[in-house]
């Protein structure tokens, strides 16, 4: 029996509404003005405010930045640090904020006599937490790129402080979520469970000990909180639960200008983060040996695709492994971008079949295999000007809330960086990874890191990006950026479309649910893959820029959290 025409034509609309190909996505916001992507929407409206008052996107930037500080407590910090990457013209910088190991801090730090390590030292609690490069980090930026004066910058942040602001329902669970932890400091139980519970979502919140911080900041700078009683008092709760920070690292803290990472990918000129991040260089070689293997022409979401970008992925993180500060390092861009050595690597990828993880080197000891746990907290912001400048930054505390210690005085809560370094070479971290001694702890180093807030341009077009997420952070960039280079995505699109991951180790491929389809999978597992369903990987925001001033934000609709925002012209 023949089908009619008509059947035909509903079963191919059957087929393409249920393929990945008609997955529906929302418009970016457009306008002319300059755009700003973050995780908030009153973040993202304190950088649109200082776009209207004639700032530019470093201006935007650390407005919202600042912003996030006071409504997502969670991420958004003073008591951290982070990376920028910056596109203003045609000069292309790097503003590396990350925090330094405390002057105390030794390799032994976290473990126990017998070399174990002592569980939870280097996640929970104030022993946790590196040096705060933020209130250095910000103004830094802002000194250099900014257009405003400082306290215009920091105004709409202290507002948002002594004024007060709705709780967000991503800010509640969280709190609810990590209760047992936060409450266990006496100062974080009073601050954010007063009468015992988290406040509600859509309750206000003033936090005028933060709006005063920040008003000490307009006027004076970083010394504002790296110095005199503020410094002290960080130092002071520090040290009452058993931590190592003292004033003399904050004042000492210094963030430090660096070269990014550049390479050119697909047609388009890219800078990203490079070390003390991995982020850049990972993005930067699964890029080029994705190119290298023809990457672009297998089917878009097929098993050869997923295959060779796990393959790819497997190879940038094995060398992670010898990755650290930058004067630490055993192998840094020059030599992982080398077109020879991303050349070697290319050759060893079996089209067919998938590596082992023990084959690829470096492996350079037994190592145990760890869990990739779910994401904690870090928040990524983009934003550009009317003039095409642009900024992806990236900052963090590294867990949700830290370390867990807010400290009153100052109004925000300390980091728990220390647990990205090494803390015993070797054994998976908070992200699974597994990292070398490049990275162990040491007095004044940073930490290994993943983020990657990356630019990318071409001749009348540019985007800037990055997301949270850990050690999925380079791999979500990386795919974003493939879905709109390659595959003909708009900015949103390119955000919304399901991601897989792969980190040398453990040998798995993660896949969010929707990422492959049952035939896809079984035909991976046949390959010799393990493949792990997740809920989901890391989260992007971005903004782009075309010629003629039209400008897009996206933010990724994964967590619940993302608010874009546009100048548009007042007519
Ligand atoms: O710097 C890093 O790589 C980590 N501290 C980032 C942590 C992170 O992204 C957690 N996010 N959701």
């Amino acid at each position: 029996m023949s089908m009619s025409r008509a059947g035909c034509f509903v079963i191919v609309l059957v087929l393409l509404w249920c393929s990945p190909l008609a997955a529906a996505s929302r418009p970016p916001a457009e306008g002319t003005g300059g755009a700003v992507a973050s995780d908030e929407r009153l973040a993202t409206e304190a950088g649109l405010e200082i776009l209207r008052q004639g700032g530019n996107a470093a201006d935007a930037a650390v407005a919202t930045a600042l912003a996030l500080v006071v409504v997502e407590p969670e991420a958004g910090n003073l008591g951290g640090g982070g990376l920028a990457v910056i596109k203003f013209g045609d000069e292309v910088t790097y503003l590396d904020f990350r925090e330094t190991a405390p002057a105390a801090a030794h390799r032994e730090t976290y473990l126990d006599k017998s070399g174990e390590p002592v569980p939870g030292a280097s996640i929970i609690g104030p022993l946790a937490a590196g040096v705060p490069g933020s209130p250095t980090g910000l103004f830094e930026l802002h000194r250099r790129h900014g257009k405003l004066m400082w306290p215009a910058v920091v105004e709409p942040a202290r507002r948002l402080a002594a004024e007060g602001f709705a709780v967000s329902r991503r800010l509640h669970h969280g709190l609810v979520a990590k209760k047992d932890v936060l409450t266990r400091f006496p100062e974080t139980a009073e601050r954010w469970f007063p009468g015992g519970e988290a406040p509600v979502p859509g309750s206000l919140m003033r936090l005028p000990e933060l709006a005063k911080t920040l008003e000490d900041y307009a006027q004076r700078g970083p010394e504002a909180i790296t110095t005199g009683e503020r410094a002290q008092a960080i130092e002071a709760a520090s040290t009452r639960h058993g931590g190592i920070l003292t004033a003399a690292d904050l004042a000492a803290y210094a963030p430090v200008w660096r070269e990014p990472v550049r390479f050119e990918a697909f047609g388009w000129q890219v800078a990203s983060a490079d070390l003390p991040s991995s982020g850049g260089i990972l993005v930067g070689s699964a890029a080029a040996i994705l190119d290298r293997l023809s990457w672009s022409e297998e089917p878009r979401f097929g098993a050869q695709r997923a295959h060779l970008i796990a393959e790819a992925w497997r190879r940038a993180f094995a060398d992670r492994f010898l990755m650290g500060d930058p004067d630490a390092a055993k192998a840094g861009a020059t030599e992982l971008l080398a077109s020879s050595w991303l050349d070697q690597r290319s050759a060893t990828v079996d089209p067919m079949k998938a590596s082992s993880s023990s084959n690829v080197e470096p492996w350079e000891k037994a190592v145990t295999i760890g869990d990739v746990n779910e994401p904690t907290d870090t928040t990524h912001l983009s934003t550009v000007d009317a003039e095409g400048n642009l900024v992806a930054l990236t900052t963090t505390l590294n867990g949700l809330f830290g370390c867990a210690l807010y400290v009153p005085e100052a109004g925000f809560f300390l980091n728990n960086e220390m647990d990205d370094f090494a803390t015993a070479p070797g054994r998976p971290n908070l992200y699974g990874l597994v990292q070398g001694e490049a990275n162990e702890v040491g007095a004044g180093k940073r930490m290994l890191s993943s983020m990657s807030p990356t630019v990318a341009w071409r001749e009348g077009e540019a985007v800037a990006l990055g997301g949270r997420g850990g050690s999925r952070i380079p791999t979500s960039t990386l795919q974003v950026l493939l879905n709109f280079w390659l595959d003909g995505d708009g900015l949103q699109a390119a955000l919304d479309r399901p991601r897989v991951h792969h980190q040398w180790l453990p040998d798995q491929i993660f896949a969010e649910g929707d990422a492959l389809s049952p035939e896809t999978k079984t035909e991976l597992e046949a390959r010799g893959h393990q493949v792990t369903w997740v809920g989901s990987l890391a989260q992007v925001h971005a903004v782009r820029w075309m010629a003629g001033g039209q400008v897009e934000s996206a933010v990724d609709p994964r967590g619940g959290g993302g608010a874009s925002g546009v100048v548009r012209p007042l007519y």
